[in-house]
């Protein structure tokens, strides 16, 4: 099959790159290398793919919808919208530019779909749409969004954007609302990778609140099963379904199963909550094992030794 994936050079979507030319499908990715962290990184990732046969790379921007319809040439069985500006506390300082990136370049997207005639269409959601609903597991049908940040409305206005595009033009429009990813590859500004190096290297680790504050974290092999079932969902047109772990840790927690894994004291500076940041996340995920057969099968402290296994691979980290 051909597959379309945005972001492809990104964390998420170059593991899924992997597992679709894995499966022997064509891949076409569309990513702009934006610098919103390293984009040597991003080369990176996308290193093992260049020589693959059934790999095609498109260095260009959602934004500019000309350039995609330039460059890319349809036909594809689906398409896997994963390229964003992520990232909750920089969308506050430019909250123009994820309007931009990431409800325009959604638009444009869909689109493109309607004019090639796609007929599926996944993209990554975020669990931030639920922001501070206290209503914990957060269900999909959750009436309550409350988003507090301009990434979370930004998602909310891309889910609604695809039940659009399902309603009038048939396009089957899978929103998976992912809940903090991590494992090998995890973006840097992320804090399971932040930390990680940060303890290593006896930094001290930036804790706001009084470290009470939770979140569901899901290893990256889990959500990439969940996208990869999505990708073959065909019972309905529109689904909005969360991704998640179900096992919420709290900051402390977490900083603990870390320090565990690097083999090294953490030294914590602690600091104000942060706005935009929600106090809580934590997925009810019946419906993704209902719809999509999801099962997430990795424990925190597995996945976080998993990651600092592969940090140490890159480059040397101090510690045990
Ligand atoms: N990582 C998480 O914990 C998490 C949680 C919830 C939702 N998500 C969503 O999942 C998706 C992937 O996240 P990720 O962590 O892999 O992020 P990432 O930043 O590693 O990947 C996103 C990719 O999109 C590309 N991109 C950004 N702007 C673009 C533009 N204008 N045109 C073309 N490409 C552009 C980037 O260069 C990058 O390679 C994003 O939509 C993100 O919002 C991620």
């Amino acid at each position: 099959m051909r597959f379309l994936v945005t972001g492809g050079a990104g964390f998420i979507g170059s593991h899924l790159v992997d597992r679709l030319l894995g499966e022997g499908h064509r891949v076409t990715v569309v990513d702009n290398f934006d610098p919103f962290y390293d984009p040597a990184i991003k080369e990176e990732n996308i290193a093992q793919h260049l020589h693959h046969p059934d790999y095609r790379l498109v260095r260009a921007d959602l934004r500019d919808a000309a350039a995609l319809r330039e460059e890319l040439e349809g036909g594809y069985d689906a398409i896997i919208h994963l390229a964003a500006c992520a990232g909750v506390r920089p969308s506050i300082l430019e909250p123009a530019k994820y309007q931009a990136v990431n409800v325009g370049g959604t638009q444009n997207l869909l689109e493109l779909a309607r004019e090639w005639g796609v007929k599926q269409f996944v993209f990554a959601s975020s669990s931030s749409v639920y922001g501070t609903n206290p209503n914990v597991p957060w269900r999909e049908d959750e009436p309550g969004l409350r988003p507090i940040s301009p990434y979370a409305s930004t998602k909310v206005s891309c889910e609604l954007l695809g039940h659009v595009y399902s309603h009038l033009y048939g396009i089957r429009f899978i929103g998976l609302r992912f809940f903090t990813v991590y494992g090998p590859r995890q973006r840097p500004d992320l804090a399971i990778h932040k930390f990680a190096r940060m303890i290593a290297a006896g930094e001290p680790i930036p804790f706001h609140g009084d470290g009470t504050s939770s979140r569901d974290y899901t290893y990256i092999d889990d959500i990439i099963a969940g996208v990869r079932a999505a990708i073959d969902y065909r019972n309905s047109a529109y689904e909005i379904i969360n991704l998640g772990n179900d096992q919420p840790v709290t900051l402390s927690g977490l900083v603990e199963l870390i320090s565990a894994a690097v083999g090294r004291e953490a030294v914590i500076q602690r600091l104000p909550d942060q706005p935009g940041d929600v106090p809580r996340t934590r997925a009810d995920i019946g419906k993704a094992a209902r719809l999509l057969g999801y099962r997430p099968a990795t424990p925190l402290a597995t996945g976080i030794g998993k990651f600092v296994e592969w940090l140490r691979e890159r480059e040397p980290v101090p510690g045990k």
